[in-house]
């Protein structure tokens, strides 16, 4: 009977992608090597991001230096079925542009899914306005855990292997898959050969297990990352993810994993200039993705980008108080846009004070060797270690900090913005003038290009301090 079904199935999506060619012309569909080389040999990818990597946040992005950029993970069953939240979605669809039409290439839109029917029909409807269509093997959220999608898939390499191989035989265009790694590095590459045997064309490598998520986040595991690049990598491209604070680290993660792509998340989210080497205002950034946002309409949820506000100034919000609370509140776009016309008034004003204060931030690093930079900069978040008294709590799934992470993108609160326990506490309370002088005096001078080991290190010790609590 399984049988019957399974080849019921197998003729249905036969059937629906040969409508689809037929209504639709595509050149050939180009493998491994030479699908990453007909996009341009992507090296600076900006991450799927729930909420956060939608179409201005892409174009922004684009313009420091992205080279591929990944639509927000979308549900395919959702997809395929709902046509209001695959226009919600995934604003521009409904027009017949995609993403963002040509100029938003190239694109990768990623999907969860554990039915491979209802994957291939949702990947059909986005296969001409992209340049491949990505599964999510990551995620850890609890949401994915009831959902079965994501990371939560990883025992059931059957499913896996039948929602790649479907997309593989019927799509026009690449599948592609993104995954986390098993605790054993010689599972995650039994794991990595048997997706690319499956058909994925590319392979993201988050070098993090599952549970490494929220407070727990703590080190990818760059040489898991190297050992899959190794196995599999004469087959097709492999792109690393994880540990990315500074650009420095960019360079760092390709020479040790050997891999030929670095995809960031979290630190493009908070400095979308990431992939270059200059060191910008949080306001010029704000300035060009709120114009971004007015170019396109009124597509672009408001929580959006209220979300990428919050963190394009979360220093500076740990100061100016008041515009976090109001930010916090806002209604319609044009409170949203006041309160960042507001924010770039105090800014130029801080930063101007401080300079006229002779201020010098250049080459200064805190206690723990972070570089300290004037809360008006664009600069990397660090997740506050998890108090002991909530780990256990977590632990026990009662709550998911993945979860809260992805609502607060949305509808972010203080508390994401409270500032690390990493040193850049002080610039809560680092202001202008004597009070900065004085702490300028303690404080050690590293050369810039040790910045990204500086960080590295410190977050593996982070790492070990969390895994000897959980152990
Ligand atoms: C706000 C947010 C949303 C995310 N949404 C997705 C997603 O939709 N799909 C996915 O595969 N990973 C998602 N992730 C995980 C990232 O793509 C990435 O794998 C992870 O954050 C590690 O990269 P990083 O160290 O550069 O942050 C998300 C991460 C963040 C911070």
């Amino acid at each position: 009977m399984p049988n019957i079904t399974k080849q019921g199935a197998e003729e249905r999506n036969a059937a629906l992608a040969a409508k689809f060619k037929s209504e639709h012309a595509f050149p050939p569909k180009l493998s491994g090597w030479d699908f990453y080389r007909s996009i341009g040999s992507p090296k600076y990818i900006v991450a799927p991001m729930v909420d956060q990597s939608e179409l201005p946040w892409r174009i922004l992005s684009r313009r420091y230096n992205a080279d591929l950029c990944y639509t927000p993970m979308f549900n395919a069953k959702l997809f395929a079925v709902d046509a209001r939240y695959r226009n919600e979605s995934w604003a521009g669809l409904k027009d017949g542009l995609g993403g963002g039409g040509p100029n938003d290439r190239p694109l990768i839109v990623q999907f969860c899914a554990n039915d491979p029917e209802y994957l291939l029909q949702a990947a059909l409807m986005v296969a001409p306005y992209c340049d491949a269509v990505d599964i999510n093997l990551g995620c850890p959220q609890h949401i994915a855990r009831r959902g079965h999608y994501g990371s939560y898939l990883m025992e059931d390499w059957p499913l896996i292997s039948s929602l790649i191989s479907t997309l593989h035989r019927h799509l026009p265009i690449p599948v592609t898959a993104k995954i986390r790694v098993f605790p054993e590095v010689e599972k995650t590459i039994e794991y990595a050969k048997m997706v690319v045997e499956s058909g994925a064309q590319l392979l993201v490598v988050h070098g993090r297990l599952r549970e490494m998520k929220g407070h727990m986040t703590g080190v990818a595991d760059w040489e898991k990352i190297r050992a899959v690049q190794e196995a599999v990598s004469h087959l097709v491209p492999v792109i690393a993810n994880g540990n990315i604070l500074y650009h420095e680290d960019l360079a760092k993660c390709l020479e040790r994993t050997g891999c030929v792509g670095v995809m960031s998340a979290e630190a493009n989210l908070y400095n979308p200039a990431i992939f270059t080497t200059q060191i910008l205002e949080s306001w010029k950034l704000a300035d060009e993705y709120l114009a971004i946002c007015d170019e396109l309409g009124d597509d672009i949820k408001l929580a959006y980008i209220r979300g990428h506000l919050f963190k394009l100034f979360r220093p500076s919000m740990a100061i100016h108080t008041d515009l976090r609370a109001e930010l916090g509140v806002v209604q319609s776009k044009e409170e949203i846009w006041a309160v960042a016309r507001k924010m770039k008034e105090r800014l130029i004003q801080d930063a101007e004070a401080s300079r006229r204060a002779g201020e010098n931030f250049e080459g200064c690093v805190d206690e723990k060797g972070f570089p300290i930079m004037p809360h008006w900069l664009l600069q990397p978040y660090f997740r506050k270690p998890m108090p002991d008294q909530q780990q256990s709590k977590k632990e026990d799934g009662a709550d998911d900090d993945e979860d809260e992470a992805i609502a607060a993108s949305a509808t972010e609160t203080g508390h994401m913005h409270d500032l690390n326990s990493f040193g850049c506490e002080q610039h809560k309370i680092k202001t202008f003038g004597v009070q900065q002088q004085e702490q300028q005096q303690n404080q050690t001078i590293v050369p810039q290009e040790a910045v990204g080991a500086v960080a590295l290190e410190i977050m593996a010790n982070a790492q070990v301090a969390v895994e000897t609590k959980s152990s």
